[in-house]
């Protein structure tokens, strides 16, 4: 078997490309005039990939070019941009980075929530441009007697359960399945959740298991009055529905941190006063950030080091069946 050496298929925080370069023969994929010959060429020395969103895709042909493949380091909770059935089918174990992020993007999927019904940016350009001068920024939405219905009640969902019940919100939640100890009501039925609440909370994962589940159908449902919120994943929503609805009025209000094709957004979007539109930002703090990279970094050095991987994702068990 041939060192240990690793591919970053895209740029990497400091943290992270410095934490590897320490310990590894490490390759930039991106910054090949021609990567095509490497992988061909040098393909066999590659045992780890560290990958993110927005990277490309890392799927079965990506990863099959690689003959001693042990283990993809993910950059992020969400793995969508992995194949994880395929690397278990080929005992590559994928892990990503639970956990370290959750109570951040718990905070930011709160602080959109409150911008998009109170209209924080709005406000805030109302003073910037003078208009206060010619009289009071017009009455909002209100959270108070509100419910919120979130889909995918996981790590994060149930980060912002917490503090929905600190904000007085009634909670649901719809996911595959009811789960035990939950005190809040189960919907089966994504529609049916949607009519029953005020705002949908988007936190389940992306991939195409989820791809368009919140559909035109469940936007009506929502409604005039509604609130979209979607940290999760732009693919989760059909997103030209959502564009439609919030111009004709069928929908409410959306606030957004995530895109079909980030970073390109609907521009029908930008000129729409019901919406808030953000980045990507969830988990976007140094401190965050960095817990992250580390975490990536820690994957890679204790799978190197025969210790196995600390946060293999479900697809890819360890220790290795089979
Ligand atoms: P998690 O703990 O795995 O929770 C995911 C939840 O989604 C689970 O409760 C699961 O419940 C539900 N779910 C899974 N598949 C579903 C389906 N097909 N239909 C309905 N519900 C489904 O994950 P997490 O750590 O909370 O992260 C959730 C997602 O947030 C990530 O995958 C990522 O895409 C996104 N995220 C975004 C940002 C950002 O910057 N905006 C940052 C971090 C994470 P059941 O198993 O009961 O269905
Ligand atoms: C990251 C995320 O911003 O963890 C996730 O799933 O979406 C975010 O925390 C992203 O993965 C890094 O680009």
């Amino acid at each position: 078997m041939p060192a240990f050496e690793v591919l970053l298929t895209g740029p990497v925080m400091p943290l992270i490309r410095e934490g590897l370069e320490a310990r590894f023969t490490t390759h930039k994929l991106h910054e090949m005039p021609d990567a095509d010959s490497f992988i061909r060429e040098q393909g066999h020395r590659i045992r780890a990939i560290v990958g993110g969103h927005g990277h490309g895709r890392i799927d079965g042909p990506f990863m099959s070019r690689f003959p001693n493949l042990q283990i993809v380091g993910n950059f992020g909770v969400g793995y969508d941009g992995v194949d994880a059935k395929w690397a278990g089918e080929h005992k590559v174990i994928v892990t990503n980075t639970p956990d370290v992020l959750t109570d951040e993007v718990a905070d930011l999927a709160l602080g959109l929530l409150v911008a998009t019904v109170r209209r924080l940016p709005q406000a805030d350009q109302y003073v910037r441009q003078g208009t206060w001068l010619k009289g009071n920024f017009p009455l909002t939405a209100s959270l108070r007697e509100k419910k919120m219905g979130i889909l995918g009640l996981g790590r994060i969902g149930k980060a912002i359960a917490q503090r929905a019940e600190a904000f007085g919100l009634r909670l649901a939640y719809h996911g595959r399945r009811p789960q035990d100890d939950v005190p809040y009501p189960f919907y089966a039925s994504l529609t049916e959740m949607a009519r029953d609440v005020d705002i949908l909370m988007v936190i389940a994962p992306g991939g195409e298991s989820t791809r368009g589940i919140v559909n035109r159908d469940v936007l009506e449902a929502l409604g005039p009055a509604g609130t979209l919120i979607n940290v999760a994943r732009g693919t989760l929503v059909d997103e030209l529905a959502m564009v439609e609805a919030l111009a004709s009025g069928k929908l409410g209000a959306a606030g957004l941190d995530v895109f079909e094709k980030e970073p390109h957004v609907p521009e029908a979007l930008f000129g729409m006063e019901n919406v808030v539109l953000l980045p990507h930002v969830g988990s976007a703090s140094h401190y965050t950030r960095n817990k992250m990279g580390q975490l990536v970094v820690d994957n890679i050095a204790s799978f190197a080091a025969g210790n196995g991987p600390i946060t293999p994702v479900p697809e890819t068990p360890w220790p290795l069946r089979g």
